[in-house]
């Protein structure tokens, strides 16, 4: 195939085979969140760049170098959203729904675009759910967030392998007088510093502790540390919050060199790692960001979310063989008709059934064929049953049953009692 015809590097098609373990997925997430008295809002996929400039922070891996940012023919510039935290942010405000301390408990669900290296659970295109909370300002909202992932990886069969890394970044005061402490230190071993973090130490100092650099790591083990610089204020609210996270009994590890990678976070962050994915263990990350409404323009409203990455829970729920047996069949049964009028007859039937069982995911057959041909296409469905509609089933209004995974004898059962035939039969997906 000729290149203008592939996909964009990073940029994957979801084919029908991977639909099922993603509609699997994002049901479950849909249905706990909604549990949890969350609302889905919906926002555009392109914003104007500088909505991401100026909430994930310039000096920021994603705004400096992975955005996908273009000119549209008026002349502005724009950027496919590589976050949703921004865009909702920017869409409470422009609606006013957090206005007088209003709270929202939201969620989406959405492509994300980053100019990344793509590799196994790295993407240029890939896609998260998240969640975000305004003006609930304690620990218990914090504390929730993480009970409900946690009831998604028990839900997901992936509970065992991940972990909790918990940080608190302190209020904006606070990260500031650490700053400077940690520049102090850090420019007097500047020489012993990768040259990526003597970059970093000039722009943006604290994603110097995210270094994977060895020297550099040993440099860090002697550096000031976050939680000495902590304000009481942010440091009772880390204690709340790890409060309930014993009370509820979610294991957590603290983890003082987390300071994520988007400039907005204020006291807790957190993210849920795995060890089973190689690089990109990362499948859930979030925190606070109680500054970031008011940085953009909206009155003082606190804010904490966080957000998964698709991708990366699919291929753990795969590795960790967690998907459902029952995904693997689509079809319940397989209607064949043979010849003109008991096609008719079939298409009548199938649709009074469909009537009466609204979930029986029935697939009447296409494009005639022989007896030979429509059975090997009904076994090939996956089908429980087949249904055979040939002239002598027409002549006595009845159809065959006949079993395709060895569950017993066909039966012949009349047109009028086929539902109820079927519903007893047939485990409806
Ligand atoms: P983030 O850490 O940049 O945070 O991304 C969240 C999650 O998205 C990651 O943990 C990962 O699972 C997934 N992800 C990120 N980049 C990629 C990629 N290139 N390919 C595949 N998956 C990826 C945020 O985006 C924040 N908006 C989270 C948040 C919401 N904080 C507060 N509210």
């Amino acid at each position: 195939m000729s290149k203008s015809l592939q996909a964009i590097r990073g940029m994957n098609d979801i084919l029908p085979d991977q639909t099922p373990v993603w509609r699997y997925v994002e049901g479950k997430v849909a249905r706990l969140l909604d549990n949890y008295g969350y609302k889905q809002i919906r926002m555009p996929i392109v914003e104007f760049t500088e909505l991401f400039k100026r909430s994930i922070g310039e000096v920021t891996d994603i705004v400096e170098k992975e955005m996908y940012t273009f000119e549209d023919r008026n002349g502005d510039s724009l950027t496919l959203r590589p976050e949703g935290t921004a865009a909702c942010v920017r869409a409470v405000l422009e609606h006013g729904i957090t206005g007088g301390g209003q709270v929202q408990k939201l969620w989406y669900i959405g492509p994300m675009f980053r100019h990344e290296r793509p590799q196994k659970g790295r993407y240029r295109q890939f896609h998260q759910i998240g969640v975000e909370v305004f003006n609930l300002d304690g620990p218990d909202i914090d504390a929730e967030l993480i009970v409900l992932t946690w009831r998604l990886w028990g839900e997901l069969g992936i509970r065992d392998a991940v972990k909790l890394e918990l940080n608190s970044l302190g209020t904006s005061e606070a990260r500031a007088r650490y700053r400077a402490a940690l520049v102090e230190y850090l420019s007097s071993r500047l020489s012993e510093l990768d040259e990526d973090s003597q970059r970093r130490l000039k722009s943006n100092p604290l994603r110097v502790l995210d270094t994977k650099n060895a020297d550099t790591q040993a440099v860090l083990v002697d550096a000031p540390k976050l939680v000495d610089y902590l304000d009481e204020e942010s440091r009772v609210h880390f204690e709340g919050l790890k409060a309930r996270l014993d009370a509820a009994g979610i294991p957590y590890v603290i983890n003082p060199k987390l300071v994520r990678g988007l400039d907005y976070y204020s006291k807790t962050v957190f993210e849920w790692v795995t060890d089973k994915l190689g690089a990109q263990g990362t499948v859930c990350a979030g925190g606070r960001y109680d500054g970031l409404v008011e940085q953009m323009g909206g009155k003082p409203t606190t804010g904490v979310g966080f957000a998964m990455g698709i991708e990366r829970l699919i291929l753990l729920v795969e590795t960790l063989e967690q998907i459902p047996q029952e995904l693997a069949r689509q079809v319940d049964v397989y209607l064949c008709a043979f010849g003109e009028a008991a096609e008719l007859a079939a298409l009548a039937l199938s649709e009074r059934v469909r009537d009466q069982l609204p979930n029986l995911r029935l697939q009447i057959n296409a494009g005639a064929g022989s007896f030979k041909s429509q059975f090997k296409k009904a076994d090939k469905s996956g089908a429980l049953y087949a249904l055979i509609l040939g002239d002598d089933e027409l002549a006595q209004q009845v159809v065959g049953v006949k079993p395709l995974r060895g569950q017993g004898e066909q039966q012949t059962i009349a047109w009028d009692a086929l539902a109820e035939h079927l519903a007893t039969c047939v485990v409806q997906g």
